[in-house]
């Protein structure tokens, strides 16, 4: 095998992306996979850490973090999640160690940290699971770790109880998700279907039947704070428990919403009543303050640090090493399907054409890149 392998490398911040020939092909540690990139995929973040430098370890920098590919070797004790170890030829996606060298799929090959690295269920292919990985783990790390919703597979629904239709009958709650035409936000919305509860979401009106599909009842996102919070309210009952804003525009929005759901509470007569109903928030914006509310807990997303070995990743890698068996049946069942993805360009070069669409922002879905034929 070659000892050296073509890369995106960036100098420094704002520079632009160059394409390198004689990066140094990785070795796997002891947890971590050797792989061939076969797919990628553009994240809003990649243009974020090229421009600013937030979370790159060192330069020059190679960006990109959704992967799909194919292991060619496997370090000691490298285990997936599925508690079995990966093997030469295995098909893999996830989202790989941010900003630091060796490890972005925008080279030929990359390292991944086999705890927290997703094999491919038979159902998809590598392109869609490449169109999926990062924001799956951002949704379920939203979904199960931040809003506390059970994984689906291990507890009751959440409920909610009201005497005002007069029987006091348990009924499931709902769940808002802001954005959920968005990579996350499509990937949260079928989470918290999943586990059982309602879902209505903001999004466009050309996303809308990507959703409506899936039983899920949308908003238009450009309807003023007032008019969408009050059709929230009409669609939910004012059950409304967890709020998912994937987006991260929505915080003032929260805000409000949680008063009205609170003030509807005390006029509802249920049990409830004399309790503010609690709300959980979670947000993928972790810089803009959150609201507060005493009926509100409030937690942004931080995947950053995913694979990192330093103690304060622990929780986020052991949380994600949990939630990827529940993942991976969820893809298998087909509960969980990829989101609109479109195939752009193809070989490392392709990755800086595909960029530039992404960023153009006049495409809808996930832009995904072919980098190397197996
Ligand atoms: N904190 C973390 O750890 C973390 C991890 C991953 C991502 N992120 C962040 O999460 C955000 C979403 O990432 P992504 O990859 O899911 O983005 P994305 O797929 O590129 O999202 C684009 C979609 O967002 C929708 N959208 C745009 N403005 C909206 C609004 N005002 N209200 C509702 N929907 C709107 C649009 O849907 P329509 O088609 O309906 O117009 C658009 O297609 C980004 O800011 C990213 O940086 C954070």
């Amino acid at each position: 095998m070659a000892k050296t392998m073509k890369a995106i490398t960036i100098s420094s911040p704002g520079a632009a992306p160059q394409v390198t020939n004689n990066l140094i092909i990785p070795e796997p540690g002891e947890g971590q996979i050797l792989v061939r990139s076969i797919y990628t995929a553009i994240n809003p973040g990649d243009s974020i850490m090229a421009e600013t430098g937030a979370m790159v370890k060192s330069w020059p920098f190679s960006p990109g973090c959704d992967a799909g590919g194919i292991v060619v070797s496997a370090g000691s004790n490298a285990v997936s999640p599925l508690g079995k170890p990966f093997a030469e030829g295995e098909r893999v996606f996830g989202c790989t160690r941010l900003g630091t060298p060796g490890h972005s799929p925008w080279g030929e090959y990359f390292l991944m940290d086999s705890r927290v690295t997703i094999p491919v269920p038979p159902k998809l292919t590598l392109a869609e699971a490449s169109a999926l990985g990062v924001g799956l783990l951002t949704a379920s790390e939203g979904v199960f770790s931040c809003l506390g919703v059970p994984l689906p597979t291990s507890t009751p629904t959440p409920t909610y109880t009201s005497t005002v239709s007069g029987a006091n009958e348990p009924d499931r709650a709902w769940a808002l998700v802001l954005g959920g035409a968005s990579s996350v936000g499509f990937a949260a919305v079928q989470l918290l279907l999943a586990s059982g509860l309602h879902v209505v979401t903001t999004c466009s009106e050309r996303s809308a039947p990507l959703l409506q599909e899936r039983g899920v009842s949308c908003i238009s996102y450009r309807l003023g704070q007032e008019d969408l919070i009050s059709r929230v309210m009409i669609i939910t009952h004012g059950k409304v428990r967890y709020v998912f804003d994937a987006v991260g525009l929505n915080h003032d929005l929260v805000g409000l919403l949680v008063d009205v759901v609170e003030r509807h509470a005390e006029t509802d007569g249920g049990a409830e009543a004399k309790y503010a109903p609690q709300v959980a928030f979670t947000t993928t914006n972790a810089f803009a303050p959150l609201p507060i509310a005493s009926n509100l807990t409030a937690k942004a997303i931080q995947l950053g640090p995913i694979g990192r070995p330093e103690p304060e990743a622990k929780t986020l890698n052991e949380a994600l090493a949990g939630y990827i068996p529940v993942l991976y049946r969820l893809l298998d069942s087909g509960k969980v399907v990829v989101g609109p993805y479109r195939l752009e360009e193809q070989g490392v070069e392709g990755i800086l054409g595909a960029w530039n669409v992404q960023k153009s922002g006049k495409v809808a879905g996930k832009i995904v890149v072919k980098v190397t034929e197996k």
